[in-house]
């Protein structure tokens, strides 16, 4: 495995290597989450590259850009073992050698970032899609992997593809939850230990709403109160019903609605996300 630092050297790399390539971008912190979108990406490609970059155009100012966690050696292990060809690992300066107001971004529309995350971390998506097009251009990548927790990611990173014709497949991968169903993410590491109790809501508010659909009941008031009363310690920024083909919001839940939570923590403020798709 390679472990790569600049772009003239992975471009290089990429040139010399045979059959199809998978992408796997991330920002590092790997857990099992990621690691189940890399070990598909080894099963159904050639050669796998894992990007690890702190993406910072995609942080917001009163955001946690300087703690995310960082854990390259770690992480390089875990790329190793499941048979990664290349990391790379690029510093900020190599992927943006400019300020960011001077920077070309792709921004997606309204339509789809103003709401649920794209409204509480506006320029979010402009950020993201713009180091994932980069990412796309430099690896040449025929298929890139997504997880299926940062729902809204995936939707506007596969509009950005179909948008932009970009000669990619988008793979998305399903959540991947702990035991006890706190969908893994790299900021559980913020957690306290009576925060990561408390963070269990989220998920459990969401396989209630399943059940309750289930058992026939489609209203959003109905669903969204109960959900609110069992996520009552926790500050809920959004809870909400979108069609899973559009991302338009939804006035009662049917087979196409993902229900999405973003909340906080009371002790240590972490923000977590968690969808499920009914
Ligand atoms: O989901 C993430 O970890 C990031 O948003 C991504 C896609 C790697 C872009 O920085």
């Amino acid at each position: 495995m390679k472990i790569i630092d600049n772009i003239k050297e992975l471009k290089n790399e990429i040139k010399n290597l045979k059959g199809s390539i998978g992408l796997v971008p991330t920002m590092g912190a790997l857990h099992n989450g990621h690691k189940s979108l890399i070990d598909r990406a080894v099963n159904e490609n050639d050669n796998v590259v894992v990007s690890i970059f702190v993406n910072p155009i995609q942080f917001g100012i009163n955001e946690d850009l300087d703690k995310y966690p960082r854990q390259l050696n770690l992480d390089c292990e875990l790329c190793q073992k499941a048979g990664v060809k290349i990391v790379f690992a690029p510093k900020v300066s190599e992927m943006y050698d400019d300020d960011k107001n001077n920077l070309t971004l792709i921004c997606p529309p309204y339509s789809v970032v103003d709401k649920l995350c794209g409204k509480s971390r506006p320029g979010h998506f402009d950020g993201v899609c713009s180091v994932v097009a980069k990412l796309f251009n430099l690896t040449k990548a025929n298929r890139a992997y997504f997880g299926q927790k940062d729902a809204q990611q995936l939707f506007i990173i596969q509009k950005m593809v179909k948008d932009l014709n970009f000669d990619i497949e988008i793979i998305p991968c399903p959540i991947v939850r702990e035991a006890d169903n706190l969908a893994l993410s790299s900021r559980n590491k913020y957690l306290s230990e009576n925060d990561r109790k408390l963070a269990l809501t989220i998920s459990q508010s969401l396989f209630n709403a399943k059940k309750m659909f289930q058992e026939g009941i489609k209203q959003k008031r109905a669903i969204i109160d109960a959900c609110l009363k069992l996520m009552e310690q926790l500050d809920v920024e959004y809870i909400e019903f979108v069609d899973k083909n559009t991302f338009e919001f939804q006035d009662e839940a049917n087979e196409n609605t993902i229900i999405l939570i973003a909340a906080r923590v009371p002790e240590t403020n972490t923000r977590l996300i968690d969808n499920i798709n009914l």
